[in-house]
This record gives structure tokens, C-alpha cells and sequence, in this order.
């Protein structure tokens, strides 16, 4: 694992671009493993901006992690209504991009038999010759997608109920704009399981802000517990790079 710790938040975000627009270049036809919530989003920005000077996405692949159970994009409402993680990949990066649209996989949250979405999901990233790259932030629940707390390390994708802390946390960053009162936010969702995540070629961790320094020393450092899902990142097997700012790096021991 190699731990890189950047001065701030816009030089960890530049360097996940940096990393990814790597890969992109070396191997056009890249299977993309992305992530949503506040941390990618300025990886994003530089992402879509390298693609303002040419990088080219015409042949990626992507999969997301993570959806809401009854979330799906909603184009008939606006961005700030419609808060499915769907909704967000398409503001945020796709609709900025040259992606094409059914090289673009997210877990469908409005699936009528989650189950079933949950198995064509691990079929379709098995069926994509498996993910390159994986793109990872960290719950303050430790959690590596959605796997909160007491999910097992070999998990698959499945449906997880989400933690109190994770919905005080995304209701604050995102569902407070959709007018949806705290107790109206979607309680499920369809995520990845740690084992598909720790079967992509390589990871890229990123995390910013001292509110995450101690559960990302935890992860880091700490004990590889299905108490903590982002432990597992100690048991990687391929190359995974860790980027941090000074805050969220604050509370490593080992450096
Ligand atoms: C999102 C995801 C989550 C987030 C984590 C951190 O697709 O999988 O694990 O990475 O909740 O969220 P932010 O970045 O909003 O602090």
C-alpha cells in the first residue's frame, strides 16, 4: 500500500486524476470502478477538465458502487431534488465527458427485485473482464462503499441496510437540498461487497478533512475488522495507493 499525503484537498484531487488519466492513457479501454459523495467531486472537476485538453473516454467502462434502493435518475426533476447517486455520476462527471452511455453501469436502485440487480451487477462487472482501477472514499462509518459496520470481507454485492452516522452524514452533504425531511431518506441501498471491490486490479483511496483522520488510522493502521470495512484495504493483494490531505492523515501513527 502506498500512503501519499498531499497538502490539501486540491492536491489530493489532482492527483487522483493524475493516477486515473494514467491509466486511461496506457489502457484506453479501462473498466472504471467510481465512487460518489463529497470526496471524488474534485477529482471530477480535474478529470473533466484533462478531458477539455483531450483525454478521451470513449472506450471506458465504469461501474459504480453504490445506489439507493427506490433511486434511479429523475431528469424530470432538478439536480438538487433528485439525489440518486445515478443523478449525481451524470452532473457531476458523465454528462462532461465523452463516456458513452451503455458503457456506464450503476446499480439500479429502482430494480423490482433488488436481489436479482444485486446478481446481474456482480455478472456485469465479471462479464466486463473485471474492474482496472477502483476508486474508493471512507465512510466515518469506516465503510469501503456502503459496507457499514459488521459486513462480511468476502461480501458481494448486496442490499445494506445504512447507519444512522451514514445518513446524518449524507442527509447533511446532499439530501437536505431535496426539501425530504431526514426521517424520508432512503434507508437501503445495493452496494458492491468488500470482495468484489478487493478483486479490481488496483485501488485508489482517497480521503480529506481531519473528520475523517481517525477512522481512515484506523483503516489504515488498525486492526482488518468487518467492524471497519476500509480495513480490508490492508489485505489488498495488487497496488493500492492512499491519498490523503494533512487532515485526514493527522491522526496516522506509523509516518
Ligand atoms: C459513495 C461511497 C461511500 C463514500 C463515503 C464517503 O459511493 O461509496 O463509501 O465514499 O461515504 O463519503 P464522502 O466522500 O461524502 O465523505
Amino acid at each position: 500500500m502506498n500512503i501519499i499525503i498531499k497538502r490539501s484537498e486540491r492536491e489530493v484531487s489532482r492527483a487522483a486524476a493524475d493516477h486515473t488519466a494514467a491509466l486511461i492513457r496506457e489502457k484506453p479501454d479501462a473498466v472504471l470502478g467510481l465512487a460518489t459523495g463529497a470526496t471524488p467531486l474534485g477529482t471530477y472537476r480535474e478529470l473533466i477538465r484533462m478531458h477539455g485538453k483531450g483525454l478521451d473516454f470513449s472506450r471506458i467502462v465504469t461501474f459504480n458502487l453504490d445506489e439507493y434502493i427506490g433511486y434511479g435518475m429523475d431528469l424530470s426533476r432538478p439536480y438538487s431534488k433528485d439525489q440518486s447517486y445515478a443523478r449525481f455520476m451524470h452532473e457531476e462527471l458523465f454528462r462532461h465527458i465523452n463516456i458513452h452511455r451503455s458503457n456506464i453501469h450503476i446499480p439500479n436502485g429502482l430494480a423490482d427485485d433488488p436481489k436479482e440487480e444485486c446478481r446481474r451487477y456482480e455478472r456485469r462487472i465479471r462479464d466486463a473482464g473485471g474492474i482496472d482501477l477502483q476508486l474508493l472514499g471512507i465512510g466515518r462509518t469506516g465503510h469501503w462503499a456502503f459496507n457499514e459496520p459488521g459486513t462480511p470481507l468476502d461480501s458481494r454485492t448486496h442490499i445494506q441496510i445504512l447507519s444512522k452516522k451514514t445518513l446524518d452524514d449524507n442527509f447533511r452533504l446532499f439530501f437536505h437540498r431535496s426539501g425530504l425531511e431526514r426521517e424520508m431518506m432512503p434507508t437501503r441501498s445495493i452496494t458492491m461487497g468488500v470482495g468484489t471491490i478487493l478483486e479490481a486490479r488496483s485501488l485508489l483511496m482517497i480521503a480529506t478533512g481531519k473528520r475523517k483522520a481517525s477512522i481512515t488510522a484506523a483503516a489504515l493502521e488498525g486492526e482488518i475488522t468487518s467492524s471497519l470495512t476500509a480495513s480490508a484495504v490492508q489485505l489488498f493483494k495488487g497496488p493500492a495507493t492512499v491519498l490523503l490531505d494533512r487532515g485526514a492523515a493527522f491522526a496516522l501513527q506509523k509516518r
